[in-house]
């Protein structure tokens, strides 16, 4: 027996600093006027090259990112530092990701009346996973006191769609009343903020869905009509740290063990496929793009929303059309679409059509089409 299937709440966790792109450009510009400094004799010798300064009009024209929240900002902004300071943790104290994973998951459950008795399993989907194991789900499931299973995944800045297809199916097949899919995003721990390209990229969040039977949730939930998920390979977007790196020798400062990517490849590859990721899976449900009410996309840089959004509409989108949340976020990896969608939805009408979608390294991009019951 297959059952219906509903987002019924979707929770978030703020964390308590913001960086606004001025403070994040005095820091970096601050560090690069000390490197130049160390490497003076070799940039007046022409065997280096100097670090050119960072600016808030290029940041805000080429992303859209006016400020980003973090778990820590003096680390982050300390020029003789630039990355955050977090205390370690005992192992018997609640780990970070789970304890911003734990507060999302409440506020997703609070906000519906419901406890973590009514669900059956925890999917922990990030892009980044603190430590190997025991895994993040499993101890944040057993913070919230639910029964059943929980597991990790990781699929980049898609874990949060491609774990709702895996709630999805859970419950629609009934191995699960409910599912809580939940996405902490501490990406300020693996974006290197002495890269002047991408320095101004990441923000830290949590997000958190109850996924459930249809017959559980409460009025004015979203049926799932359907996910769909697609991945090729790309080397244009990478994060090398892994066990591996301890054999090899690396330094965790190296720059391939921290985010990289060919920002230019990924937005001329990636933006059409996702709008044709969109359509084809508007089809096979009978709908095209115009029958939808409100695309909550993936929040990774303004232009390639606009884009997205004027493939498949073609014409420019409103913001009501397909709202922005990277302003005030920046991109937070998987959980970017799911800050839209949970800032975004109570003026769905009942019977209205939205897709939720994100794109990301992978390639990957994943899907949902939801009616507004
Ligand atoms: C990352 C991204 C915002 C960069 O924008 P861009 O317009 O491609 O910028 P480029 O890296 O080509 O740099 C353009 C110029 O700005 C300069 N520049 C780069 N960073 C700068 C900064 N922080 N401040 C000032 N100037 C900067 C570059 O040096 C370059 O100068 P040049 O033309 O003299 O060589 C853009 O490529 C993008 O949005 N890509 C999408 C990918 C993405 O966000 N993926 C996330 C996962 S889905």
């Amino acid at each position: 027996m297959s059952h219906r299937v509903a987002i019924s709440s979707t929770g978030l966790y703020t964390p308590p600093h913001t960086i606004t792109n001025a403070e994040l450009v005095a820091s970096f510009n601050a560090w690069a006027d000390l490197e130049n400094e160390r490497n003076a004799i070799d940039i007046a010798a022409g065997a280096a090259q100097p670090v050119p300064h960072s600016s808030v009009e290029f940041i805000e024209k080429a992303s859209g990112i006016q400020r980003r929240y973090v778990m820590d900002k003096e680390g982050v902004l300390d020029p003789k530092r630039m990355r955050p300071r977090f205390a370690p943790r005992a192992d018997h104290e609640l780990s970070m990701m789970a304890e911003i994973g734990v507060k999302a998951c409440e506020d997703a459950l609070q906000r519906v009346g419901k406890n973590a008795a009514d669900v059956d399993a925890v999917i922990c989907a990030a892009a980044n996973m603190q430590r190997a194991y025991p895994a993040m789900g499993v101890e944040i499931q057993t913070a919230l006191g639910v029964p059943g299973y929980a597991f990790d995944m990781n699929v980049a800045c898609s874990s949060a769609t491609f774990a709702l297809e895996m709630a999805y199916n859970a419950v629609r097949t009934g191995a699960a009343r409910a599912v809580l899919v939940v996405n902490p995003e501490i990406t300020s721990a693996h974006l290197c903020w002495t890269d002047r390209d991408c320095h101004f990229i990441f923000g830290d969040v949590a997000t958190a869905i109850l996924v459930e039977r249809l017959d559980q949730a409460p009025a004015g939930a979203f049926e799932i009509l359907g996910t769909r998920l697609l991945s090729t390979f790309s080397n244009n977007i990478r994060n090398n740290a892994g066990f591996l790196s301890r054999a090899e020798d690396r330094d965790p400062e190296d720059r391939d063990q921290l985010f990289r990517q060919e920002g230019r490849k990924v937005f001329k590859e990636v933006c059409p496929m996702a709008a044709e990721h969109i359509e084809t899976h508007l089809a096979s449900l009978g709908y095209r793009a115009p029958d939808v009410r409100r695309f909550w996309l993936h929040q990774a840089n303004l232009s390639m929303n606009l884009f997205i959004a004027r493939k498949l509409l073609g014409r420019d989108a409103t913001e009501n059309e397909a709202p922005v949340i990277l302003n005030e976020f920046a991109n937070t990896a998987s959980a970017g679409s799911i800050i839209a969608f949970h800032r975004h939805h109570t003026d769905i009408a009942p019977g209205d059509i939205g897709v939720i979608c994100s794109f990301g390294a992978g390639y990957s991009i994943g899907s949902a089409v939801v009616r507004r019951l």
